[in-house]
């Protein structure tokens, strides 16, 4: 093995330059896929954690560029899901096997702190052995203390990109790279598991601003890294703009894996999407994290962050046992424990 995927794996860590050098060549891409394999294995060993993903509203107050539920994209057809609604996904998923249940839509003040700390008391009341991951996105710390209180375990926010000039090519002056930091240290002060993340080939970014991606994650330290590509959607500023590209998200979920052990790494939505076999490819390559669909079929093709989001055929939780089979397929195995980072034992 070369010394650089030999350092990498040693020591957790890498030199900007050696960073450097490894993401933007493919010399590397096989054995780091192999190291980044043994090291999940080591930890995780063939276990595939699954997520019940409910995209409850597509209302979002924020005008994020490459976002398709932008508040300015007027073609974009907004639901929400009343209470009743998110319960029966919770009860459909829970039949399915699944143990955590991952609350996500846009920034939609309809939902203000009571209604969700109604929502959250009311899962956890039905289902205690369950995680309840929320993902809402940028709220005050008060806010997000009485989501824990009523129940709200986890938290997934993705800092997009930690280079604040970058950040401010992506988002309206109104959104801050400095405000989306602190949310992320609130959270993880609160107690929550917290889950960060990126796009990879977003506009405008460099090598330099993914070396930055992969220090402030090791400064937060997150439970769960999330990244997938950059999609463009046909009704945003960033409709020409070119997609990212695979070997470089799988490039970095192997680092990502060697940096960080013991984290949480899903083969995410995006790349499935950008790829028939992108989701087995990821798990290949250090994810150990699926999550599926259970959004009630009318709404899922309205969450369409960016264009062709799968969301039929193997997306959906009803396709769980198709999902199951491809992870098998791959030479993983879909397990239904919480799977709670770093609670993973050897048996
Ligand atoms: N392409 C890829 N990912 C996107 N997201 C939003 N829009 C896009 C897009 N066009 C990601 C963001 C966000 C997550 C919910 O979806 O990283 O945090």
């Amino acid at each position: 093995m070369s010394e650089m995927i030999q350092k990498l794996r040693a020591a957790q860590n890498l030199t900007d330059s050696e960073l450097k050098t490894l993401l933007e060549t493919d010399v590397y891409d096989e054995e780091l896929r192999l190291a980044a394999d043994a090291v999940r294995r080591e930890h995780y060993g063939t276990d595939v954690y699954i997520r019940g993903l409910i995209e409850f509203t597509n209302y979002c107050k924020n005008d994020c560029y490459y976002c398709g539920i932008r508040r300015s994209n007027r073609c974009a057809e907004r639901y929400r899901l009343t209470k009743e609604e998110i319960l029966e996904c919770c009860e459909e998923g829970y039949a399915l096997g699944f143990r955590t249940f991952v609350l996500q839509g846009g920034e939609d003040p309809y939902y203000t702190d009571e209604r969700i700390c109604d929502i959250v008391s009311a899962i956890r009341g039905r289902y205690p052995d369950c995680a309840i991951t929320l993902s809402i996105g940028e709220k005050s710390h008060d806010s997000y203390k009485s989501y824990f209180e009523a129940g709200a375990n986890r938290y997934l926010l993705r800092h997009e990109t930690a280079n604040a000039e970058h950040y401010s090519r992506l988002h309206p002056s109104e959104l801050t790279f400095e405000n989306r930091r602190k949310c992320l240290f609130d959270l993880k002060e609160i107690g929550y598991q917290v889950g960060a993340g990126f796009m990879v080939g977003s506009p405008f970014q460099t090598t330099e601003h993914l070396i930055a991606d992969l220090r402030f994650l090791q400064e937060l330290s997150p439970d769960m890294i999330g990244i997938g590509p950059f999609l463009s959607h046909k009704d945003t500023p960033f409709s020409d703009y070119p997609n990212g590209e695979l070997k470089l998200v799988l490039r970095l979920l192997g680092i990502l894996r060697l940096m960080h052990p013991q984290v949480l790494l899903p083969a995410t939505t995006a790349l499935g999407t950008m790829h028939p076999q992108g989701r087995e490819l990821g798990l290949r390559t250090g994810a150990n994290v699926v999550m599926p669909n259970l959004s009630p079929k009318s709404v899922r093709e309205k969450y369409m962050l960016y264009d062709n989001k799968i969301s039929t055929g193997e997306e959906s939780a009803q396709s769980v046992r198709n999902l199951s089979a491809q992870v098998q397929a791959a030479g993983y195995r879909v397990v239904t424990a919480r799977g709670d980072a770093k609670s993973y034992r050897k048996s």
